[in-house]
Order: C-alpha cells, then sequence, then structure tokens
C-alpha cells in the first residue's frame, strides 16, 4: 500500500521523469499494465458494436434497445432459410395477396395462415413459440402448416432486425399481427411480457411498416376486453373503453391508441379486431372450453364463477372459422397504406371492428354441453367471480361488420364445441394424455 501511495506521488509531466529512476521503471510497468488493459476494454467494445448490435439502421434509440435485447433469440439467414420463406410467400393466385402473419403457431394464427394458403394467397409466419401454454401444441400447428406449405419464422415481433430482414425478402401487401400475450389473469404473474409483446412488439412492427417501402395493410388482433367495465349491452364500437378491468385490456386499449398515431402521422392503413371469445379445434388451453373438457375428462372439479347476487357470467363464445371469415374479409377490404420514406402522403384507412357471435351463452350452459359431448358429469364448483381481470359478460355489436366486412357468423356453440371435442378426443385420445 505505501508502495502505491508512493507512486500516487510522482508527478505525473512526463518530461519531469528520470530515466533511470527505480520509480520511473515502476512507472513504465504499471502504464504498460494499464494500457494493455484499456486495449482490451477499446477492442471488447469495437467487438460489442460490430457484432452485437442491431442494424444500424434501426431508426429510434428505443427500437434499437428493443432489437438489441431480442437479437439474441432469434436463428436467421443463409441462404437455405431465404429460399424456405420465398417459397412460403409465393402467390398461387390471381388476386392474392403475400402475408406476414405474426403469431402464426398460435391458435388464431394458425387457422389464418392455413386459410389464407388454402385460397392462393404466399404467407409467411412469424412466432416465438413462448411457453405461457404448451409448446408442443404450438410445435403442432406448425407442423400442420409446414404440411399445407407456410413456413414460420422462429422470432420475436420485438427483434427488428430480422422483422426488417424479412421485409427486405419478400414485399408483404399486407400483415396480420397476431402475436401478442394474451390471457387475462397471467397479468398478475407476468405483467412484463404485455408490456413486451402487446406494447413495444406492436411498436416494433409498425416502425418497420413504416418504413417499409410499399407501407403493408395491417390488420391486428385487439379484444372484446376493451369493453372492460362498459355496462351498455351489446357492446359496440362506439361504446367507450376507457375502463379496461385488466392489464391485458389495458394493453390492447393502448394498441388500439398506438395504431391510431401511426395512422396518423405515417399514413399506415391500419384495421383492429375486437376478437370476443374464439374457440374450436386447436384452441389455447388456458381458455375455460379448453381445460373444462380436460378436467371433465379427469373426472376433476371446475370453478363456475358466478357475479355478485348470483349473477349469471356469460360469454359471447365466437367459433374459429367465423372469426377467420373476419379476419380474410378485413384483409381484403384493407386499403393500401398511404405513407413512403416513412412520411404520411394522406388520409389511411384507419378501423375498429367486433367480432363476435352475438349471442352470450352463459358459462354453465357451456359446461352442460361439454357434458353432453363428453359424455361425463362434470363436477361443479360454483364460486364467486374474483376481481382479476374477468369480466361479468360479453356481447358484440357486430352490424358494422356485418356492413364493412360481409362478416356473418354461422356456428352454433353446441354445433362449435362438437367439432372442438371431436379434435381434442383425436388429439390427446381419450383425454387421459395430459395437457399441461
Ligand atoms: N382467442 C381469443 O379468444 C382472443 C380474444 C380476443 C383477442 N385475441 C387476440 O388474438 C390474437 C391471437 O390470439 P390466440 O388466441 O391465437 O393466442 P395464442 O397465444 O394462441 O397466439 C399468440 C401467438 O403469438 C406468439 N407470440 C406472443 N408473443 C410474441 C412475441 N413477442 N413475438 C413473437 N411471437 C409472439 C405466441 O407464441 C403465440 O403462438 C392475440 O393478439 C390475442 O390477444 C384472442
Amino acid at each position: 500500500m505505501s508502495q502505491m501511495k508512493h507512486i500516487d506521488n510522482i508527478p505525473s509531466t512526463p518530461g519531469k521523469f528520470k530515466e533511470k529512476s527505480p520509480y520511473n521503471r515502476l512507472r513504465l510497468h504499471f502504464s504498460l499494465t494499464k494500457l494493455t488493459f484499456w486495449s482490451f476494454v477499446f477492442l471488447g467494445l469495437i467487438f460489442v458494436f460490430f457484432f452485437r448490435s442491431p442494424s444500424s439502421s434501426s431508426s429510434s434509440p428505443a427500437a434499437s434497445d428493443l432489437s438489441r435485447r431480442s437479437l439474441r433469440t432469434s436463428s436467421y439467414d443463409g441462404p437455405a432459410w431465404e429460399k424456405r420463406i420465398k417459397a412460403s410467400a409465393k402467390v398461387r393466385s390471381h388476386s392474392g395477396i403475400s402475408v406476414l402473419v405474426t403469431g402464426a403457431a398460435g391458435f388464431v394464427g394458425t387457422h389464418v395462415s392455413a386459410a389464407l394458403k388454402r385460397r392462393g394467397d404466399g404467407v409467411v409466419g412469424l412466432d416465438n413459440f413462448n411457453d405461457y401454454y404448451d409448446p408442443t401444441l404450438k410445435r403442432a400447428r406448425q407442423a400442420l402448416l409446414e404440411r399445407v406449405g407456410v413456413y414460420i419464422v422462429e422470432g420475436d415481433i420485438n427483434d427488428v432486425a430480422l422483422l426488417k430482414k424479412l421485409f427486405d425478402i419478400v414485399q408483404f401487401s399486407h400483415v396480420m399481427h397476431l402475436a401478442a400475450q394474451a390471457g387475462v389473469r397471467y397479468a398478475m404473474e407476468n405483467p412484463g411480457s404485455y408490456v413486451h409483446s402487446n406494447i413495444a412488439g406492436l411498436v416494433n412492427v409498425l416502425e418497420v411498416c413504416k418504413n417499409a417501402n410499399p407501407q403493408p395493410a395491417i390488420v391486428w388482433a385487439s379484444s372484446s376486453s376493451v369493453y372492460g367495465l362498459n355496462t351498455k349491452v351489446p357492446f359496440s364500437e362506439k361504446d367507450r373503453t376507457d375502463q379496461p378491468a385488466s392489464l391485458y385490456a389495458a394493453t390492447k386499449k393502448a394498441g388500439e391508441e398506438i395504431a391510431h398515431t401511426y395512422n396518423h402521422i405515417y399514413g399506415l392503413s391500419l384495421t383492429g379486431l375486437r376478437f370476443f371469445t374464439v374457440y374450436g379445434p386447436w384452441g389455447r388451453p388456458d381458455m375455460a372450453y379448453f381445460f373444462f373438457t380436460r378436467d371433465i375428462l379427469k373426472g376433476k372439479s371446475i370453478p363456475i364463477f358466478e357475479a355478485a347476487n348470483h349473477g349469471t357470467v356469460a360469454r359471447d363464445f365466437t367459433y374459429i372459422d367465423d372469426i377467420v371469415k373476419g379476419c380474410l374479409a378485413a384483409l381484403d377490404t384493407g386499403e393500401k397504406s398511404t405513407g413512403s420514406g416513412g412520411k404520411k402522403k394522406g388520409p389511411a384507412q384507419l378501423r375498429v371492428f367486433n367480432l363476435g357471435n352475438t349471442s352470450p351463452v352463459p358459462v354453465s350452459d357451456l359446461v352442460s354441453i361439454l357434458e353432453r359431448l363428453l359424455k361425463v358429469k362434470a363436477k361443479r364448483s360454483v364460486m364467486k367471480l374474483p376481481r382479476n381481470g374477468d369480466v361479468q359478460f360479453t356481447h358484440a355489436n357486430i352490424s358494422f361488420a356485418k356492413r364493412e366486412l360481409g362478416y356473418k357468423p354461422t356456428t352454433d356453440l353446441q354445433t362449435g364445441l362438437k367439432k372442438f371435442v371431436r379434435w381434442y378426443l383425436s388429439y390427446y385420445g381419450d383425454g387421459k394424455k395430459s395437457v399441461q
């Protein structure tokens, strides 16, 4: 220590050093050590800058920060990879469109991707295969899509460099943005995942679309949950949506406002779809109709919520095929975006539609239908609706979607559940195979 103190006391002006002094030798040695150290730091910084930073053209600091965070998770590049993307994006019909579907390994994304491909559109999927629910189900959906010629790129919507790369490879005319953190109750466990996917992720998708040339038209999934504590029924697009009952709902509502901004400033054509409790084959294991089926088959009791004063909890259950028709109609009627070079050139289309079934069914009736289809009596456990995000009922007014999209749901709950149960039993066997 005393030696260190000594070194510190040596004058710092080089001219004052005496070459031969032992102090000088010590100083020289120490400087060399320092020099080597700082050289390593400098080289390290260069390495980090060139090899870890996102594409240098990421426009905003926020975007570059997000992409840097997520670049670690994506695996891409290479001619074989690009070839698969181009093959998947190939448009095969005269009036076909070219669509990037985010959340393609998800429930709705899989059905929409398959339907687009069937009618001759070019489709490229994007999904991060997160484990919010059993990823093997997502992998099975991926295999299903592969069989019909849809390739799903594995990556995060926050990965700006990846999204830009996809737009370099394919001139997408449309984006069907379905990737999101879904579920109402999970927000209390992992609130950050909602902000990451539903807010930051949405902004990234819009940023990349805004800079694309030509800009695509975007259709994206909002949710009936934006109606929150609204009590006026049926829910109309004109009703208030400023009382979300969950963080999930709040992020979807924020998404609608963000969409407004990108439409207003950059001329992006944007259509938000407020889905009402979608169900059907290849559905989501976190949704009641799905885990009720599993638990009824396992002989486990199922919670049936009721509101205050024994109030009925009801949902406007909407069958997946009807939702798919609504999504395709929204894509087909989506006008071109008007911006170029990141600048708005004229007013662009901005729409929000309810996609529901317009016939709410009490959750206890849903259970009765499942009992009949499964031929098993459910063990019902009636309990109070907890105040953790779920609302008492949902009911869609769909007249706007009917007029503008020709949307007309045709599947009632009994028919739709029959198809779901048939799929469930063929996928999971007799229900003994476990669903995580
Ligand atoms: N199913 C419904 O009843 C319903 C109702 C209202 C709204 N929605 C909305 O519809 C859309 C589709 O819902 P779903 O039921 O198919 O849900 P889902 O969870 O099955 O599908 C979403 C997919 O997005 C992926 N994903 C999530 N975050 C991602 C990210 N950051 N980057 C890349 N991929 C990511 C997931 O891995 C998943 O495969 C969602 O936006 C959801 O909020 C669904």
